[in-house]
Parts: structure tokens; C-alpha cells; sequence
């Protein structure tokens, strides 16, 4: 099908010719020949009579080594250093074809071939165009985020697609195949992707091949300011990527009352915001947004350190202090956030509390009522009292009674927040003797102080004896015949001591001073030392 042609034109060239010559015979050659032809493919056959003695034909001008003649046929010459590539040569080889007689000029012939194109390229990108760019995440969805451009050296029209397996081929749509322009199709975000990747493809679109060729853009993205500053340690809402979520973290300090002209040290730390666009990192800074009133507080500008400048007072009106601090951009104080500083007022402690007895003695009677006070000596109500020297009284508000987590009978004893132990009367026999460990917690220091409570259990219209000295036999609960005197003049330390002499005189076969009991006296700020109450008494309720 590639046979060439030979197209006859009778323009004869004579120069300064004098007669008839058979070089007059031939006629210029215009051929055509496909692209990538192989050396001796024929170009073209020309007419002219080439057998005839004496008469000689050349080629030569610009394209005359393509060419080679072969009797009456033009070939091809080319190699695989060689190639007939249109691309390179242009859409037209040249050459003249000279004819000589007897090594004397005659005449020339123009011989021009055309180069068939081939589809033998693919698209290429261009150098400028795309290879990796830079991209603010506040560019709108729909708006073209980049254009690639590719070229067909065959001049092949070309459509772009992009290669939907590569990595953030979904950030990027084509809306226009032919124009190269690639459109940002979802929101970027700077604080969770900083660079994406995406792979696009120029393919020839008029040809039966098809080719194509592809192009990885890499694309920066670059903070915008779309983040407000938040505060560190930041507390992530959900754990989940997508809804980064942050809230402030409530800053919170203890201070003493009275504790004035100190830098507050905050937990879980320092009052400190960081700009959300961590790209731009604008420089932050802070105020105190609530009213603070009386001017105790005042925060540093630029570092966020706030300073309790007046001793707080009044702890039990006011026993924490709630402020809003503010953390805002300098170059835009619209975008800010806002944190809550807890500022807790804690009473000097500077002492433990601690149990007034070490130990305490009780009595309780077996009946059919409910439940009843335990008493001790004298009828009167058993009062645990918790001294503490860090108040004038010694009566710290924020004592809390209960049973030692390690004590017995908690089914059967409670303690009241007055210091009152309650029993369940219904479960006592007469006889019994329990030992109770009670425990003091100061909440507001978290100190602790125990001591041990030892109740004896009444059978029903036995009286309470008035005091450790009466019938040793009847209570079980006093003291030894050593410490008789002491224990009838001294009172609490008796009981004290009582514990000592029975280190003392262990080995002697002493008895526990569990088994002797000690000295209580009611005495409790809350409760009245007059206050007394006959045994048993009867309760409603039992919280
Ligand atoms: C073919 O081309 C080569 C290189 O251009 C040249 O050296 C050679 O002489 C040519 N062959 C013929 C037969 O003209
Ligand atoms: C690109 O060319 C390859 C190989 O011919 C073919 O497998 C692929 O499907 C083409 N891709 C596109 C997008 O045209
Ligand atoms: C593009 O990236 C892919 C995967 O990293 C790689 O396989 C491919 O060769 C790259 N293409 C180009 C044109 O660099
Ligand atoms: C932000 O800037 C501050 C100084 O202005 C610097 O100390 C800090 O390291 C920066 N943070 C980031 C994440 O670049
Ligand atoms: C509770 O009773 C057990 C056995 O009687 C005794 O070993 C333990 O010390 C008692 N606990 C307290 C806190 O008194
Ligand atoms: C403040 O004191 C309380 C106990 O009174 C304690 O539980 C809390 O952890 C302390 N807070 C700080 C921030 O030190």
C-alpha cells in the first residue's frame, strides 16, 4: 500500500542545451513515504531510461543522503542510528536528481518526499508544567488548584484524567478533559494533611493507540489562618481524626489563705495557648475576662502567668474562686478562646488533726428498740471529738467521721458527722464486746487520725456505771487497780497513761487496755457538754 508514486510533470529543466538528450526523459519526482520506513524500502520509481550507455544519474542537495538509487528506483537510507522520524526531519525530504551524458551535465530533476506521520510518540508533560506546588488550605472547593499541560510531539490531541488508585485522588476532580485544569474538589486542611499526592494522566485522544503518559504532583498544602488558639493540654473531644475537637483544660491551683505576691502554679500545668494553625504559629496573647473584683489577680501579657497579687479572704464564703482567662491572636484578636482557671482556698494546715482519746469507751443496751446512741460513762452520749490546732477552737468544720474500712462490725455501728456513734440495737446481746476503729478525714488536707472505740454491750435495765471506778466486775471496760487514782483525777490522760503502764507491765500478765477501757468525755463544739441523753435512745431514723 506504501508503493510510491510517481507523479508525472513535464517540466523540463534545460539548460543551455543544444539538441536532444536522453536525459530529457525523466520528470521531477514528488513521493510520499511513511514515517519510520526501513533502508531499501522503495521511494519511487522514475521513468527515465538509465540503461543507455553514456548517460548517468546523481542525487545531491540538502536530503540527498536519504536517498540511494537503485536502477530505476529511488530507495531509502536509513539505519538504527538513522531513523525516518517526521518529528526530527520536518514533513519533507529534498533532493535534486542530476542527469549527465558523456560526464556532461544535462539536466536536474527535483525530488520531493513527503513524510507520512506514524503515531510513534506519546504525550509528554511539559518541563513547566506541575511537578510538585504549593496550595493554601483556605483555597475554595471548585476552584482550580492546578493546570497541568502535556504536548504530543505527533500533535495528538490530548485529554487529562486523573489516576482515581492514587493517593488523594479524591481531594482533585477534571472538569474541562481537555484543559489541563485540575479542581480542588473537598476542603483541604492543613491540621490534618499537609501534602497530598496526586497522579494525572494525558492521553492521546485521536489515535488508535491511545497512549499515554502520567505525572506525580505533589502538592503542599500551606496553613491558612482558619484556627482559633487553644489552650494546652488541650482535652480532644472525640479520639477520632475527622472531628479534632479540643476543649480548654480547666486550670486549677490550691492556695492558702491569707498566701499573697506569689506566681500560681497551675495543674495539669502552665496557663499557656498555642495558635490551632500551627503553620502560621501567630504569637498569643492573654487577658483575664471575668471581673476579678478587688484586683487579686493579674495575668502576664505575653507569657500567660498569673499572679495572685492580695491574700485571698473569707475561705468559707468563697472556697474556690472561678476566672476566665483569654488567649487571643496578636495580628487578630477576634480569634480567641477561653479557658476557666479554679483557684481553691485552702485553711492553713499546719497541724494533724487528731483524736482527743485514743481511745474511747462505750455502752450500749440490748432491747428491742431499734436502734440507740452509744454512751459512755454517766449516761452521757458517746462524742468522738477531732482536735485541730490549725483553728482557734481546735474544731476543724471539714471533719469527716467514719468507720476504719479495716474496723468490724459496720453492720452494726454508724457514725454520725457530729461524732455520734449510732448502734443497730435489735442485733447486740448482752455480754458482747465490740472494737470499733473510727476514722477522722480533714477533706479539705486529706489528713487522716484514727482511734478505737470499745462498746460494751448492756443487758437490758443494767445502769451505765458513773464512772471507771465503779464494779469492776459489772463493766468490764475499766481500769487496772494501778492506775485507779490516776485514772479517777486525770481523765483522758488517763487514759494515755493506762496504755503506757500496760507497755510497761506486759509481761507481768497485764490485761489490753482494750479490755479496760479508758475515760470519754463528751466534748464537741457541736454538741453541748450538758448535753445529755438517757439510755437507750430512740431514733427514727438511721441515715
Ligand atoms: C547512507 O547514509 C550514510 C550516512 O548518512 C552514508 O554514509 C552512506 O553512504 C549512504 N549510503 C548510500 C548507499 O548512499
Ligand atoms: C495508559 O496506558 C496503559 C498502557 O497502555 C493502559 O493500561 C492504561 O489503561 C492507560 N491509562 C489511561 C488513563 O489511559
Ligand atoms: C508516581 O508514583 C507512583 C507511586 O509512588 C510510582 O509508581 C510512579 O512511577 C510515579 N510516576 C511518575 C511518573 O513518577
Ligand atoms: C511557635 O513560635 C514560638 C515562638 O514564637 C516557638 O517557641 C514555637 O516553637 C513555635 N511552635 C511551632 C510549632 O512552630
Ligand atoms: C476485727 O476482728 C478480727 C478477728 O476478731 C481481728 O483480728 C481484727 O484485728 C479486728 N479488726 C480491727 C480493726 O479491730
Ligand atoms: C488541692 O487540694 C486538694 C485537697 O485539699 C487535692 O485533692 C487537690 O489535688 C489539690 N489540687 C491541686 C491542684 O494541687
Amino acid at each position: 500500500p506504501w508503493r510510491s508514486l510517481l507523479v508525472l510533470l513535464s517540466l523540463h529543466t534545460v539548460a543551455g542545451m543544444s539538441g536532444w538528450s536522453e536525459c530529457l526523459d525523466g520528470q521531477d519526482v514528488l513521493a510520499k513515504i511513511k514515517e519510520n520506513s526501513l533502508t531499501g524500502d522503495t521511494v519511487a520509481e522514475f521513468v527515465a531510461n538509465t540503461d543507455l550507455k553514456g548517460v548517468r544519474w546523481s542525487l545531491s542537495g540538502r536530503d540527498a543522503d536519504w536517498f540511494y538509487l537503485d536502477g530505476r528506483n529511488i530507495r531509502l537510507n536509513t539505519s538504527a542510528e538513522k531513523v525516518l522520524d517526521q518529528e526530527t526531519l520536518g514533513p519533507v525530504l529534498m533532493a535534486e536528481l542530476s542527469c549527465y551524458e558523456e560526464d556532461m551535465f544535462q539536466t536536474v530533476y527535483r525530488v520531493m518526499v513527503e513524510i507520512l506521520n506514524e503515531n510513534d510518540n506519546l504525550p509528554m508533560f511539559s518541563e513547566k508544567s506541575v511537578q510538585s506546588l504549593r496550595l493554601n488550605e483556605l483555597t475554595p472547593v471548585n476552584a482550580v488548584a492546578f493546570t497541568v499541560q502535556a504536548f504530543d510531539a505527533d500533535d495528538d490531541k490530548i485529554l487529562y484524567s486523573i489516576d482515581q488508585t492514587s493517593p488523594d485522588a479524591e481531594y482533585f476532580k477534571i472538569d474541562r478533559p481537555n484543559s489541563g485544569e485540575v479542581i480542588l474538589s473537598k476542603p483541604l486542611d492543613y491540621e490534618t494533611k499537609t501534602q497530598l499526592t496526586v497522579t494525572i494522566y494525558a492521553s492521546e485522544m485521536n489515535t488508535a493507540e491511545h497512549y499515554n503518559t502520567s505525572t506525580n504532583v505533589t502538592i503542599m498544602v500551606q496553613d491558612g489562618d482558619d484556627q482559633y488558639p487553644r489552650f494546652v493540654p488541650c482535652v480532644l473531644l472525640f479520639q477520632d481524626e475527622t472531628s479534632r475537637i479540643c476543649t480548654s483544660p480547666t486550670y486549677m491551683v490550691n492556695v492558702t489563705e491569707g498566701e499573697e505576691d506569689i506566681v500560681l502554679e497551675f495543674s495539669p500545668g502552665p496557663i499557656h495557648a498555642v495558635d490551632g494553625d500551627r503553620g502560621i504559629n501567630s504569637s498569643i496573647s492573654y487577658a483575664i475576662l471575668s471581673e476579678d473584683e478587688g484586683g487579686h489577680f493579674s495575668i502576664n501579657r505575653e507569657t500567660g502567668e498569673l499572679r495572685l497579687m492580695k491574700g485571698l479572704k473569707d475561705r468559707l464564703l468563697t472556697p474556690v474562686v472561678h476566672l476566665q482567662v483569654m488567649a487571643y491572636q496578636d495580628d487578630d484578636p477576634r480569634k480567641y478562646s477561653v479557658a476557666t482557671v479554679l483557684v481553691r482556698l485552702l485553711a492553713v494546715n499546719q497541724f494533724h488533726p487528731e483524736f482527743e482519746l485514743p481511745e474511747y469507751c462505750g455502752f450500749v443496751t440490748a432491747g428491742k428498740s431499734a436502734a440507740s446512741l452509744v454512751n459512755t460513762y454517766g449516761s452521757r452520749a458517746l462524742i468522738l471529738n477531732v482536735l485541730d490546732q490549725d483553728f482557734d477552737n481546735g474544731f476543724n468544720p471539714m471533719i469527716y467521721f467514719s468507720l476504719g474500712v479495716t474496723s468490724n462490725h459496720t453492720d452494726i455501728y454508724q457514725v454520725t458527722q457530729s461524732g455520734l456513734l449510732i448502734a443497730k440495737t435489735s442485733h447486740l446481746k448482752p455480754k458482747q464486746k465490740h472494737v470499733l476503729e473510727v476514722m477522722a478525714v480533714d477533706q479539705e488536707s486529706g489528713d487522716s487520725t484514727y482511734s478505737t472505740v470499745v462498746v460494751e454491750v448492756l443487758p437490758e435495765g443494767q445502769l451505765i456505771p458513773h464512772s471507771p471506778l465503779v464494779n469492776e466486775r459489772l463493766t468490764g471496760c475499766t481500769v487496772g487497780k494501778a492506775l485507779f487514782l490516776s485514772m479517777a483525777f486525770m481523765g483522758a490522760i488517763g487514759c494515755i497513761l493506762s496504755v503506757l503502764m500496760w507497755l510497761k507491765r506486759k509481761r507481768k500478765g497485764m490485761r489490753d487496755p482494750l479490755e479496760r477501757g479508758c475515760v470519754a468525755q463528751g466534748k464537741h463544739p457541736n454538741v453541748s457538754t450538758e448535753f445529755e441523753l438517757s439510755s437507750p435512745v430512740k431514733l427514727t431514723t438511721i441515715p
